[in-house]
């Protein structure tokens, strides 16, 4: 059995924070590399360690809305009472896999915003994420604390294989509970926008925001400014090649060595080296939550390719086939 956090250990990560180190952390999604959000330098370390393109700017995280408040300058949005109507509206869903951007408040380091006018924040549903972020008292910038482009880390021993010499202190709050990324969502237009599906659905925005909430197109990472570059057609992928289970013909030729991942126990009509079944009953929040740690682990058995069920890309499904898809991708 894994030791709860003691008090002292997260009293630690905020001081560790204050000094403009990195600690990693868990939130209900995946676990955060954290820098405080007005050090540049600190932050700047953050994309030096993850080896992350310095064009992909960074989630804030903070522990209350008045905190996120101070993150975001609203009165810089194209009409600042609707952004604000909106902004209330939304912080229902807090603390929440939601990432809202708005304007940024100048006292946000430059590195976040990867020297954009923008800036994402969230309040995570974590409760080590909270008390380390109320114990530090300001904002912390955290990305997913993966080595760029490999697949998020869902526990504390993720992150360790990723970036255990890098980071002066990880905290071990167990396998995050939802298991992908939040859903980052625009408030710089007129119709707010996703950037990134995730745990929060389109039907859940809609409602809370009474209006019509606009999807960005997958493809649209290539040209240009990276509107937001984690959606980069391939992303979130293993060493070992991926092949969506919906894209294997009956007459398709299997390497060697095929691992599987299946969504719900069914049998295979070819043989596998390994398999991982995500669900008894195939339910999606069963099969996001052990998602990424099923890739890594037969990331590392040696496959000469993985084959991964696939289920209809509505709900939580959006965010499963999104990081599917990417994992999948043979572009870039
Ligand atoms: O669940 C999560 O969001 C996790 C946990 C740690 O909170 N964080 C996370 O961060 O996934 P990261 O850096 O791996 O992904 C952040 C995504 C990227 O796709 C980035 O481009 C987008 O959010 N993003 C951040 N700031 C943005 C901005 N100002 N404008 C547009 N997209 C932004
Ligand atoms: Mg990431």
């Amino acid at each position: 059995m894994m030791q709860p956090i003691s008090h002292e250990e997260i009293k630690k990560g905020a001081q560790l924070l204050s000094e403009g180190q990195l600690v990693a952390f868990p939130t209900e999604t995946v676990y955060g590399l954290g820098a405080d959000a007005r050090n540049d330098a600190a932050v700047q370390r953050i994309f030096h360690v993850k080896g992350r393109p310095t064009n992909n700017p960074l989630i804030v995280h903070v522990a209350d809305v008045e905190s996120a408040l101070g993150v975001v300058d609203i009165s810089r949005s194209f009409s600042p009472a609707e952004a604000r109507r909106r902004f209330d509206a939304l912080a229902h869903l807090w603390p929440g896999p939601l990432s809202l951007v708005l304007p940024k408040d100048l006292s946000i380091a430059p590195s976040v915003s990867a020297g954009g006018d923008s800036v994402a924040v969230r309040i995570p549903n974590h409760p080590v994420a909270l008390e380390l972020l109320k114990t530090f008292g300001g904002a912390v910038a955290a990305p997913s604390a993966n080595r760029s482009l490999y697949i998020s880390p869902t526990t504390a021993e993720h992150v360790l294989e990723d970036l255990g010499n890098e980071v002066a202190l990880i905290l071990n709050g167990g396998p995050c509970q939802v298991g992908v990324e939040s859903t980052v969502l625009s408030l710089l237009e007129e119709t707010p926008r996703i950037l990134r599906p995730g745990a929060v659905t389109i039907q859940q925005l809609e409602a809370a925001l009474g209006c019509p909430v606009n999807v960005a197109s997958r493809s649209a990472g290539s040209i240009g400014p990276l509107l937001s570059p984690g959606m980069l057609a391939k992303h979130y992928s293993p060493h070992t090649p991926v092949l969506l289970r919906s894209a294997l013909a009956p007459s398709s030729e299997l390497p060697g060595r095929v691992g599987a991942i299946l969504f719900a126990p069914k049998p295979l009509p070819f043989p596998v080296a390994e398999q991982r079944i995500l669900s008894s009953t195939g339910e999606l929040a069963e099969v996001a939550a052990s998602l990424f740690a099923a890739l890594r682990e037969l990331d590392k058995a040696k496959l000469d390719l993985i084959i991964v069920d696939t289920c209809e890309p509505a709900g939580l499904g959006e965010a499963i086939m999104d990081r599917l898809l990417r994992a999948a991708s043979t572009e870039g």
